[in-house]
């Protein structure tokens, strides 16, 4: 004859309820990385000195890290011309026509292919 095993839903909550008791008795858990020093990533990384970096930096960081600016193949000036238009027409970066020269001339000044 058969015992049906009525009792074996009943095993996991009696362990669980032993491993939670002998829990309550248990040290305090220490941090082991107490005293270790944790390096954040700088907040933005950093756009190269030089004019105009301010208006590149309140134009341009309000979307997207400048990460997008700084890992970008450098460009020409042209190219930087149709990026900077193209974050305004298509993505409504809010810039006056007047700001566009002096942005690219920032851009271009300071992330284009090398001169030959
Ligand atoms: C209104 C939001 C907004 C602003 C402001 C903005 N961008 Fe963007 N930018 C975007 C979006 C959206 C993308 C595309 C993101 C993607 O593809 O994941 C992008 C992508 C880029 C890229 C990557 C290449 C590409 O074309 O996708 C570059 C470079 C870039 N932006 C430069 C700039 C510069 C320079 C400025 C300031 C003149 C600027 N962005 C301002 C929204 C913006």
């Amino acid at each position: 004859m058969k015992r049906p095993h009525l009792l074996l839903p009943g095993i996991p909550a009696v362990l669980a309820s032993v491993i939670l008791a002998a829990d309550v008795a248990v040290e305090p858990v220490r941090n082991p990385f107490a005293g270790d020093r944790l390096e954040l990533p700088k907040e933005e990384p950093a756009l190269k000195a030089g004019a105009g970096v301010e208006l590149v930096r309140s134009a341009c960081s309000s979307c997207h890290s400048m990460d997008y600016v700084i890992t970008q193949p450098p460009l020409n000036r042209a190219q930087w011309t149709a990026s900077v238009e193209k974050m305004k027409a298509r993505f409504g970066a809010p810039l006056s026509t007047n700001e566009i020269p002096a942005l690219v001339s920032y851009l271009e000044a300071n992330y284009s292919p090398p001169a030959r």
